[in-house]
């Protein structure tokens, strides 16, 4: 089959790659020349695991292509995929749609044949219906153009492989106006459904709704978990042991307990603001006001841990030498978006520390978003002379750092570890003093 994916960010390259790693003829579309070229060299213009090899092998294939042109676009498929992003609007909650608008106002007039107009991005519910109208009045085959929703789960640093195994895959389409897009997904996602994985087909809203409903379920088990971690800091209790007691509970689960600075990236948080936000508009802003804790417990691990450096530091950071490793808002990404670690960084900085940073990916999205931290070239580097060193983002490389790497590096050997991911009992038998959030 062929498609187009408008966007080539980390959702709509991704898509891209994997519609013509199953086989099909993909022509991936965006208004930035220099992404465009980036990619069709066989070159993904941010770090993703995996993400680069299945891009070669589909334009070496030559199933796969990139353009800035819009009608280059309409006249290649009838079948186009919206990934494009849906930031966090400045100064408020909503989220920003105007990409989603401009792809619609762009290539809708450009629509002669019967489409089908396909969004993969996160959006308020009630913009998919919008949408359709918007395409079908702009549209010269008008009513032949059908909007449908099938919003995307993948995890950045999984991408490819959330895209390929999805655990379930949730299509919306108009009931009001029954067309096409069940039938074309169906075959086009053939290979990936195999037996298995569920495929729900529901109203516009209820699918627009299942992926802010999943961002902002798994928002409130971190952060319901980091408030618990709150009170296990008061009275000396262990989170991460409580949370692997909790975890066995098969209602519960393990995952997205991990106590720890809490959640960043371009996704969990912006999602809770803009559904809190719609569900304002539409007169139900009572039922989210739980999200507002949320965010705020959320938030409060970063000023926390700023409130330990200093207390490690000696009850000020004002000249103190802090490293922090990670920057990115969590492993396997160069994501810097909304990042826990980076957050935290410049507010030492704004306390009067000298803070050294370091982070095996994310250094250039650093750099360009905190000039004026100080950068290191490896985790050794930036522990030079510190008074304390911070662990931010859970890479493997920190959490697999020994004390003896460390020992004769630093000014104090301090470790706060704010992912808990390091054995605690190795650090202060090597004479450390070791803090990790709710661990006593
Ligand atoms: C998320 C959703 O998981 C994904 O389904 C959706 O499509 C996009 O948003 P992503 O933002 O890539 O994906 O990252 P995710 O792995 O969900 O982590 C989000 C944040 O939560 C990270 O900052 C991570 O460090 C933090 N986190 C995660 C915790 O603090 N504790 C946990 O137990 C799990």
């Amino acid at each position: 089959m062929r498609c187009t994916v408008f966007g080539t960010g980390y959702l709509g390259a991704t898509h891209a790659a994997c519609m013509a790693e199953l086989g099909h003829e993909v022509l991936g579309v965006d208004i930035d020349p220099g992404k465009v070229a980036k990619l069709s060299s066989g070159e993904v213009p941010f770090y993703e695991p995996g993400l680069g090899e299945v891009l070669r092998r589909n334009i070496d294939a030559g199933r796969l292509h990139f353009t800035t042109s819009y009608s280059e676009a309409a006249e290649f498929a009838d079948l186009h995929f919206l990934g494009v992003g849906t930031p966090q609007k400045k100064g408020e909650y909503a989220a920003d749609l105007r990409h989603v608008h401009s792809v619609i106002d762009t290539l809708a007039p450009l629509l002669d044949r019967p489409a089908v107009i396909v969004g993969k991005s996160t959006v308020p519910v009630g913009t998919a219906a919008d949408l359709g109208a918007r395409a079908r009045a702009l549209a010269p085959a008008g009513d032949a153009v059908e909007v449908a929703w099938n919003p995307e789960f993948l995890r950045e640093g999984f991408a490819v492989e959330d895209t390929l195994h999805p655990d379930r895959m949730v299509l919306g389409v108009d009931r009001q106006r029954p067309g096409r897009a069940e039938s074309e997904l169906r075959e086009l996602y053939a290979r990936l459904l195999g037996e298995d994985i569920p495929f729900l087909v529901t109203d516009l809203a209820t699918a627009e709704l299942v992926k802010v409903s999943a961002n902002a379920f798994l928002a409130t088990k971190i952060s319901f978990i980091n408030a618990i971690s709150e009170v296990c800091e008061a009275t000396g209790a262990d989170v991460t042991q409580l949370a692997d007691a909790l975890g066995y509970d098969a209602r519960i689960g393990r995952r997205f307990l991990n106590a720890g600075l809490g959640f960043g990236g371009g996704c969990l948080p912006k999602d809770i603001r803009a559904f809190m936000a719609r569900a304002g508009e539409l007169g139900a802003n009572q039922a989210l006001h739980f999200l507002r804790e949320v965010d705020s417990i959320n938030m409060r691990r970063r000023t926390r841990m700023v409130e330990l450096a200093a207390q490690v530091c000696g009850g000020s950071l004002l000249g103190a030498n802090v490293a922090v490793l990670g920057a990115a808002f969590k492993p396997e990404s160069d994501d810097v978006r909304d990042s826990p670690a980076l957050n935290v960084a410049g507010m030492m900085q704004l306390h009067g520390a000298v803070v050294s940073v370091y982070d095996p990916k994310a250094l250039d999205n650093s750099r360009r978003l905190f000039p004026t931290l100080n950068y290191a070239t490896s985790a050794v580097e930036a522990c030079d002379n510190a008074d304390a060193v911070l662990l931010l983002t859970e890479w493997a490389e920190f959490a697999d750092l020994k004390p003896e790497d460390l020992n004769d590096v630093v000014r104090a050997r301090v470790m706060v570890d704010g992912r808990n991911c390091l054995d605690a009992a190795d650090w202060r038998t090597a004479g450390w003093v070791y803090r990790g959030l709710g661990r006593g």
